[in-house]
């Protein structure tokens, strides 16, 4: 049997090209390697308040994007997390041996704390959720970009807990991180992690922005003070940017440095632009093929909960069993 790769993202905000060189680039391309699970974390999007009808609408985007970016509904499972319930009734399980003393140091919760007026129980569960995303399906691969890796080893130190209290149930993951784009920055603030929730313009670029939006928001990056790149000392937005090109590119350092080297900024922000638009253009237009398609994306994501409800309702009842609780097998008996 081949080993099972899970990933997943919030259906919130626009999905951007951090949230592709970070994750989904890797999904599209390691998934035949693997028994590919793609997860729509609706689940984790109301941890922090959302809109009724933008989040159903959220999740079917999010759903196209994957497929657009490559991800292939014969092989790989695309599913939503709330549609199969295991994950929320796992959640409790594993928040049960969770000390609050773990969640209260994780990165992510304090960030998205402070800038709440209340804080919902869910936004400090929130890493425990994401942990049996993953246990679930006995996950032994998780692809994401850097700000995740916090919360992975988190998974592993929840899974280990599990593991000395109840004996051997989990499987450890590893945390799978891109070589280049595992941390895309602001394109306005080289210094803060480009993200969704950022509203600012000229922040990030979105997978689904027109070319011409795209263009603009790149040309407009912030750099530093030198007129052309040098590789002797860069500034953060410039190490950004050749980020960005190497990342859509494949480039290697070598190639990057004959390339760029000595390059007047202006120059680099155009090759970089025409390097991101030429890679988003025929992404967009599957996406847009895709969502033509009445009913499509519906029937991808309905057979992709039914592909792996089995396996999260055997892991839900194997660790029923292993806590004491009222398992499938006790009711027989
Ligand atoms: P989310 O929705 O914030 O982000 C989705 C994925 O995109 C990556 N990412 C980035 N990579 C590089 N540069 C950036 N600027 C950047 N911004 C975001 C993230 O690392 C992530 O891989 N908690 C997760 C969702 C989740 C999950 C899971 C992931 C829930 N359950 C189980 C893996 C396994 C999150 O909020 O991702």
């Amino acid at each position: 049997m081949k080993a099972r790769v899970l990933s997943g993202m919030q259906p919130t905000g626009n999905l951007h090209i951090g949230n592709y060189l970070g994750a989904l680039k890797t999904w599209a391309k390691i998934q035949y390697d693997y028994e590919s699970i793609f997860c729509i974390v609706d689940l984790h999007a109301i941890t922090v308040q959302q809109d009724p009808a933008r989040l159903r609408a959220k999740i079917e985007e999010i759903a196209a994007i994957y497929l657009a970016a490559g991800i292939d509904p014969k092989h790989s499972a695309i599913m939503v997390q709330s549609a199969v319930p295991a994950h929320a009734e796992l959640a409790w399980m594993l928040t049960c041996v969770t000390p609050m003393g773990w969640l209260s140091r994780m990165t992510q919760f304090k960030a998205k704390s402070a800038a709440q007026e209340t804080i919902g129980d869910g936004l400090f569960q929130y890493p425990v959720l994401m942990a049996a995303d993953i246990l679930l399906y006995q996950a032994a691969i998780v692809p994401v970009g850097e700000d995740q890796a916090q919360h992975l080893e988190l998974t592993r130190d929840i899974a280990q807990r599990f593991n000395s209290m109840f004996g051997d149930t989990f499987v450890m993951p590893a945390t799978e991180l891109p070589a280049i784009g595992a941390r895309v920055m602001g394109l306005d603030d080289p210094l803060t992690k480009m993200s969704k929730s950022s509203s600012g313009a000229g922040h990030a670029v979105a997978l689904l922005d027109p070319p011409e939006r795209i263009r603009k928001t790149i040309m407009r990056a912030t750099t530093d003070s030198n007129p052309s790149v040098s590789f002797e000392g860069m500034g953060p937005g410039v190490e950004n940017l050749l980020n960005i090109y190497q990342a859509f590119s494949g480039c290697s350092d070598g190639e990057i440095r004959t390339a760029f080297e000595g390059l007047r900024y202006g120059d680099l922000k155009k090759r970089v632009a025409d390097m991101v638009i030429s890679h988003l253009e025929p992404f967009q237009k599957r996406y847009r093929e895709i969502t033509a398609k009445p009913g499509y994306v519906a029937g991808v994501l309905r057979e992709g909960a039914e592909r792996v409800a089995p396996i999260a309702n055997s892991t839900v009842e194997l660790v029923k069993r292993k806590m004491g609780l009222y398992s499938a097998d006790s009711r027989k008996a």
